[in-house]
This record gives C-alpha cells, sequence and structure tokens, in this order.
C-alpha cells in the first residue's frame, strides 16, 4: 500500500488518481487545511490527519500494510513565505520530520518527495540542471532544501531511500475533469487569468515590467500536473524495484514563458480578451526559472507529454466546469 501524504491537494490528488489507475492500493493522509475531501478519489482510504500530530502518524502506520510514501503536504507559496516563514519551517520542515520519524519506527524507507525549483533562487544560468548551485530566496524554497538535506542524511545514517522532485511551475488539470486547481485564496498566475477570463475578477495583474527578460516580465516553466504524477509513479516503480535510490530529479518542459505570454496563450485557447494592469514585482520571485530534466528522461524514461497550450486547454475545461472549483 501507498501512503500519499496531502493526497487531498492539487498536485497529490493527480498522483492519487494516477497511482489507483495503476492498481496501487493508496491510504492518503491529509488535514484538509488547503485540499479538498472531494479531490480523493472514492478508491482511495482517506484518513484525516496531521503530520503535526504523532499519534495520527502512529494510527496510519499501525493500521495500514505502508511500503511507500509520497508527501505532497506543504505550504508552497513564495510570498506567504516572505511574511510568515515560521509556518513555513512549522508545516514544512518540522512536521516532515515528524513523518520521517514515524516512518523509520515502522521501518518504511521508501520516500518521495514532493521539491522545488525555488531551491534554486536566482539561477546563474538560462536552463537549470540538478546540478546547479542550490541557494534559495525565499523561505519556502529554504524549507524544501532543508528537507532534501535531512533526506540525504538520514539515507547514510538510517538506510532511508529517497527520490527528490523538483516541480517547475505545476498547472493544468486531470483530462477526466474530474480534479483540478482549487487554491483558497488563488494566487497562481493561469488560474487567476482564467477565473478573470471566466468574468468571477476584474482583471489581472503583472508582477513586474522591469526583469531581465525579453518583455521584461517573469518567465517560468510551466509543467502539467499529470506529468508530474507520471513522474512520481515512475521514482515509485523504480524505488520499489530497488533500480535506484537517492536521486534528485527537475521536472519541467525545459521551455519558459514569460507572464505576458501566459496571458496570450489563455486568450487564444478561451477565445476571450485580458485586461491586464502592471503592477509592482511580487517579493521573492526571480527573473527566470527553466529547467532542463533531461536526467529523470535518462534514468527513468520520463518526458513531459503537455506543453503550455494543451496545459491551458485542460484547466481551462476545469475552470469552466468548476467556476466555484470543488463547490461544483
Ligand atoms: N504572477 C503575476 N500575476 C499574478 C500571479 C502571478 O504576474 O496575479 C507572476 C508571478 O510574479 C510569477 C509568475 O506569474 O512571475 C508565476 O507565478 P505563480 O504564483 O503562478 O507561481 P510561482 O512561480 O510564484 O511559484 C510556483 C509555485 C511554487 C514553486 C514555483 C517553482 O507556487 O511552489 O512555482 O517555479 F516553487
Amino acid at each position: 500500500m501507498i501512503l500519499v501524504v496531502g493526497g487531498a491537494g492539487y498536485i497529490g490528488s493527480h498522483a492519487v488518481k494516477m497511482l489507483l489507475d495503476q492498481h496501487y492500493e493508496v491510504v492518503v493522509l491529509d488535514n484538509l487545511s488547503t485540499g479538498h475531501q472531494q479531490a480523493v478519489d472514492p478508491r482511495a482510504t482517506l484518513v484525516k490527519g496531521d503530520l503535526g500530530d504523532k499519534n495520527d502518524l502512529e494510527k496510519v502506520f499501525g493500521n495500514y500494510p505502508i511500503q511507500a510514501v509520497m508527501h505532497f503536504a506543504a505550504n508552497s507559496l513564495v510570498g506567504e513565505s516572505m511574511t510568515d516563514p515560521l509556518k513555513y519551517y512549522q508545516n514544512n520542515v518540522a512536521a516532515t520530520l515528524n513523518l520521517l520519524s514515524t516512518m523509520m519506527m515502522y521501518g518504511v524507507k521508501k520516500f518521495i518527495f514532493s521539491s522545488t525549483a525555488a531551491v534554486y533562487g536566482i539561477p546563474s544560468v538560462e536552463i537549470i540542471g540538478e546540478g546547479q548551485l542550490v541557494q534559495p530566496i525565499n523561505p519556502y524554497g529554504n524549507s524544501k532544501l532543508m528537507v532534501e538535506k535531512i533526506l540525504h542524511d538520514f539515507s547514510r545514517a538510517y538506510q532511508m531511500e529517497y527520490v527528490v522532485l523538483r516541480y517547475f511551475n505545476a498547472a493544468g488539470a486531470h483530462l477526466s475533469g474530474e480534479i483540478g486547481e482549487d487554491h483558497q485564496p488563488e494566487t497562481h498566475l493561469i488560474p487567476l487569468i482564467l477565473q478573470h477570463l471566466l468574468g468571477q475578477r476584474e482583471k489581472i495583474s503583472v508582477f513586474g515590467t522591469d526583469y531581465d527578460t525579453h518583455d521584461g516580465t517573469c518567465i517560468r516553466d510551466y509543467i502539467h500536473v499529470m506529468d508530474l504524477a507520471d513522474a512520481h509513479i515512475l521514482a515509485l516503480e523504480a524505488l520499489l524495484k530497488d533500480q535506484l535510490k537517492n536521486e534528485t530529479f527537475n521536472l519541467g518542459n525545459g521551455q519558459g514563458y514569460s507572464v505576458k505570454e501566459v496571458i496570450e496563450t489563455c486568450e487564444k485557447v478561451t477565445q476571450r480578451k485580458a485586461v491586464i494592469e502592471y503592477t509592482a514585482r511580487r517579493e521573492g520571485d526571480p527573473a527566470r526559472l527553466v529547467a532542463t530534466s533531461g536526467k529523470i528522461e535518462q534514468k527513468l524514461g520520463w518526458k513531459p507529454k503537455y506543453r503550455l497550450e494543451k496545459i491551458i486547454q485542460s484547466a481551462w475545461g476545469w475552470h469552466e466546469n468548476h467556476p466555484r472549483g470543488y463547490q461544483d
């Protein structure tokens, strides 16, 4: 059985669905603070519980034969982490230590960890490989890097076997149309643009027009949430078959799009025109984050299937059919 911590969240719920489709048995642990019960595929067992509470953890590990853990539960907003770092160190680092120590208590050693492009800070290269210097510029990136270091030390001392997946910008929705992105409040670029184009928001703000990029707006590498889920399954299979351990992989498309280009692509997909407001930079945002994912392609045969337009089409399908997210 696979334990998916944070399986009611955006990326976790897509991984849960894919695991079940591939005939894994899944137990989800989620405190539903940002996740949604409706996002959890009914074929999975949902346990409502908190990583901060050791009793909740022991209940799960005591009751289910867990072979491996995927850990998606985290706070993940760069801007919020700048103003409330305690929340990030508490929920992303301290809570993960609880999880890891409970795993060790129950002899569970295989762990897949959701990390982030934010560990690279302001990269000195155009295309970021895993060997690039890690120097986060915000507490969110710091919190993820700290766990990466903990995993490295735990693998040496306690034979923990891990795969770290550094996501670039997750976007899109499941092609079934059943699950998608629903954050309260929403802060991510693509859902904000689509909600605006649906008439739910007055306009879309572009944060900063004076970055050192071709059009002055920030460049990001958008990766479909189903491609992310796919990578988790490949990593899990390799871990379970003892073909690989203690590796770190980037997950991106290898192509960057500026904020302006993302808005244009949303306009093209939806055939609607956006009202754009140009505002000041948002604190903590690097100008450009674009990955090379050659390492995971080479080691696990992972290749992203969806590019920006397809990503936005799937997200649009979700938002049109669920204008109030899981409330519809
Ligand atoms: N942006 C705007 N206007 C908005 C919202 C966002 O211009 O209303 C810009 C941001 O400044 C940024 C880009 O759009 O340049 C993307 O912003 P998001 O908030 O969608 O995503 P981030 O790049 O800030 O962060 C996301 C995840 C992080 C992860 C990071 C990795 O939220 O968890 O991708 O690249 F670390």
